[in-house]
């Protein structure tokens, strides 16, 4: 199996693309920052099934992450990471330093759109900045046609998505759904951090969106009530601390009055040290549809 390139050079990863694409070859993007799972690879399959190469990036992104948040521990797992891509079949791996991605006097950030403002947002300030600044870096260096981006961070996607309308960037997205264990888990590079109780504790989340969205099928249309619901669920896991249970319009993020067409639940809780996201789209006119047919 030919391994993939790994190039650590900004200019070298920008020709590689460049010329290949005008050989006539389509690229897809997948960023992450490494400490591959199965969520990661379900981006890289994807991206293989619609695009003629795959590029995945591996960067430890600094400005995403707050004072007092994992980004010293996070977890760094890099030949694991070059071997499964390679098993994947991804032809370009681009890993840069921090010093070459924000060399001394790089302060040029990008405001997201509103959609970060409320949620992780509020919990963790300038994450998104952070997040959109990185993710428009890497699209410049590596000028793909498409990137690929998963559901779990729902609401990265959203702002990745404003981002790519509002600075009219010429790539297509695609959002893909988000991998769990069989027990529910979502996948996620922290999960390495839980014990085998934190990690039963964990399993508090997917249960909570589980419970509230089957509560939303039988008729329950009180975002108040569905949100108190999964609370419920929450606590009695054991979960340490509950930053947001919050379910809104699964566009724009802005709270509901009322359950109507499309909506998502979000999650953030803390189990022990480690922090954990999840979230669950609730469609309940699909599911009126599905009962009266
Ligand atoms: P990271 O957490 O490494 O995730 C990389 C990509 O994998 C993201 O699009 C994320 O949503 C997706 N992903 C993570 N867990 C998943 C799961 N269980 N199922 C499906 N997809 C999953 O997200 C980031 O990195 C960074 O913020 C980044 C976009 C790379 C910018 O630094």
């Amino acid at each position: 199996m030919p391994s993939p390139t790994v190039v650590h050079d900004l200019d070298q990863a920008y020709l590689t693309i460049m010329q290949s694409r005008a050989q006539g070859t389509k690229w897809g993007l997948v960023p992450t920052m490494g400490a591959l799972h199965d969520g990661h690879l379900s981006l890289v399959q994807a991206a293989r099934e619609t695009c003629d190469a795959v590029a995945v990036t591996i960067f430890v992104n600094p400005t995403q992450f707050g004072p007092g948040e994992d980004l010293d521990r996070y977890p760094r797992t890099w030949e694991a990471d070059l071997a499964a891509l390679e098993q994947h079949q991804v032809d370009l791996v681009f890993a840069p330093t921090i010093e070459s991605m924000y060399p001394p006097g790089c302060t040029t950030r990008v405001r997201p759109s509103d959609v970060a403002a409320d949620l992780e947002g509020r919990f963790r300030p300038d994450h998104f900045e952070g997040v959109a600044t990185i993710v428009l870096k890497l699209f410049q260096v590596l000028p793909a046609e498409h990137a690929f981006f998963g559901q779990k961070d729902y609401q990265q996607c959203l702002v990745v998505r404003d981002m790519v309308r509002d600075l009219n960037l010429p790539i297509h997205l695609s959002f893909r759904p988000t991998v769990r264990e069989a027990d529910g888990l979502a996948l996620s590079s922290r999960n390495r951090y839980l014990s085998d109780v934190d990690r039963q504790r964990a399993l508090g989340l997917s249960r909570a969106l589980a419970a509230a969205a089957a509560r939303a099928h039988q008729g329950e249309r009180d975002p108040q009530r569905l949100e108190a619901l999964a609370t419920q669920v929450l606590e009695d896991a054991g979960v340490d601390r509950i930053d947001y249970v919050a379910l809104r319009d699964a566009d724009t993020l802005v709270p509901l009055k009322e359950l109507a067409d499309r909506a998502v639940m979000l999650i953030a809780a803390h189990v022990g040290a480690t922090r954990l996201i999840d979230n669950r789209v609730i469609s309940v006119v699909a599911s009126e549809a599905a009962s009266q047919g």
